[in-house]
């Protein structure tokens, strides 16, 4: 087939069906986020690429390698942005909204990164995420975590994810462990693998994330992070743990977790599933105290976090706790030339029932082929409107799973669709 009649690889479209599990999952999201009081930052797919590499981070994978990068007409180096937390700040650190005030804010819609698509990571995908400006505490970062436990309950999905969590300590802690790390695997260098031998020169902490068993037995002997931490973000640290337990949120510490974007510092933290085989990260994030300054603002503390949608949707389904609507509730049906009193009808019962979604058949045909399309969109309903019902003012209402019908007054009717719809007060 000619490839520009084809997706983009890793371009992935996400079909009327799966939508629906999509917007389930955004509006959860969004949901409880605002009742955590975090209103909506819109933000541009475009920024300057130098946001990025200042932002994230010179050497990591993202701005290394995974930028969509594009020269607009003028001659200025866009990228499609990688992430959310660097376009986050520019906006408003831009706009004066961290000078001397809080923020809590949060942003959705996709993401760009040239990697290896597979099943769960993709070159678009879509995040919603969650910033917040000027708390140095460790309030929150649990405020943030406990918002993200509150997600995956309200969409099924806690018995299936876990928290890991960490504190890299303070810049200077950070950059005393980073000599340490490269001090001692410099020597072994000869038997890391090849990506740990490129790490060791550019961003030696990522190393510790490898993949790589011989890599990994390496490290055992290595020193540890923890030894390195400044005993304020120790303090810091205990204080999450302690929240946590309080708030009856499990976790677990994991020394290793480094995280690939530059910008944090003291806490780090992953959701991780075990059933999306190795695409299992669908939320991450940790507070970065350092990045409002390194991109020309006053020092503000932050923290946020980024959640994957697509592959919490995937989670989802492969879980089975998706609770998805239908596309189509309400079928309307009609006899003869009464299209006009039909879309009339729909009306009606789109008001009454305003949950639900209405489909008047469209296309003429006898009532049998109508029913059969009516069965075929997936409704539970039919309402059947002919010449005899209009004339009474009644409708014949059917149940489409059993095959019942009865004419009943449209009151009636309406009222019956709302007890049998259980999404209908949603
Ligand atoms: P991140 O860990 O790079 O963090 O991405 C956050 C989440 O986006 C991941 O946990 C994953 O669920 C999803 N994700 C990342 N790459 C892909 C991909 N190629 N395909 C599908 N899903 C993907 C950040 O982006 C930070 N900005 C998070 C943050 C906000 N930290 C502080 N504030």
């Amino acid at each position: 087939m000619n490839k520009a009649l084809q997706a983009v690889r890793g371009m992935r479209d996400v079909l009327p069906e799966e939508s629906l599990g999509w917007q389930a999952v955004e509006s959860t999201l969004t949901a409880i986020l605002k009742q955590f009081s975090y209103a909506e930052l819109q933000l541009p797919l475009l920024e300057f690429t130098d946001l990025f590499a200042r932002g994230v981070g010179e050497a990591t994978d993202i701005v290394e390698k995974e930028m969509y990068v594009l020269n607009d007409r003028d001659g200025d180096s866009l990228a499609l942005r990688p992430e959310g937390t660097a376009g986050c700040v520019r906006a408003l650190q831009e706009h004066g909204l961290l000078y001397n005030q809080t923020q809590k804010v949060f942003y959705r819609g996709p993401m760009f990164r040239y990697e290896k698509p597979q099943r769960g990571r993709y070159r678009q995908f879509s995040q919603v995420g969650a910033e917040v400006f000027g708390f140095a505490g460790p309030d929150v970062d649990a405020e943030l975590i406990v918002m993200c436990q509150r997600f995956w309950e309200a969409l099924g999905i806690e018995g299936h994810v876990r928290l890991e969590i960490n504190t890299l300590g303070s810049g200077g802690a950070r950059q005393a462990y980073r000599d340490a790390l490269v001090a001692y695997l410099t020597p072994l260098r000869d038997q890391l693998d090849e990506d740990s031998q490129r790490r060791l020169q550019t961003n030696p902490m990522r190393i510790l994330d490898s993949k790589e068993a011989a890599t990994q037995a390496l490290l055992a002997e290595a020193p540890a992070l923890i030894e390195f931490v400044d005993p304020e973000s120790v303090a810091h640290f205990e204080q999450l743990q302690n929240l946590l337990q309080q708030l009856g949120v499990p976790f677990l510490v994991n020394p290793k977790l480094v995280r690939g974007l530059d910008y944090y510092t003291h806490t780090v933290f992953e959701w991780i599933t075990e059933s999306l085989g190795s695409q299992g990260t669908i939320c991450g994030g940790g507070r970065y105290d350092g990045l409002v300054e390194r991109l020309g603002g006053r020092a503000t503390p932050a923290a946020g976090f980024g959640a994957g949608l697509d592959r919490i949707a995937l989670l989802q389904e492969v879980v089975g706790s998706a609770n998805l609507p239908k596309l189509v509730d309400i079928y309307i049906c009609y006899g003869g030339d009464l299209s006009g009193a039909a879309m009339q009808l729909a009306d009606r019962v789109r008001s009454a029932l305003p949950t639900l979604r209405v489909r008047t058949h469209m296309g003429g045909g006898n009532f049998k082929k109508q029913l059969k399309r009516a069965d075929g969109s997936g409704a539970d309903w039919a309402v059947i409107l002919g010449e005899q019902e209009l004339a009474d003012g009644t409708v014949m209402l059917k149940n489409l799973r059993n095959g019942e019908q009865e004419a009943v007054s449209e009151a009636q009717a309406l009222q019956r669709l709302a007890a049998a719809s259980p999404h209908i007060s949603a």
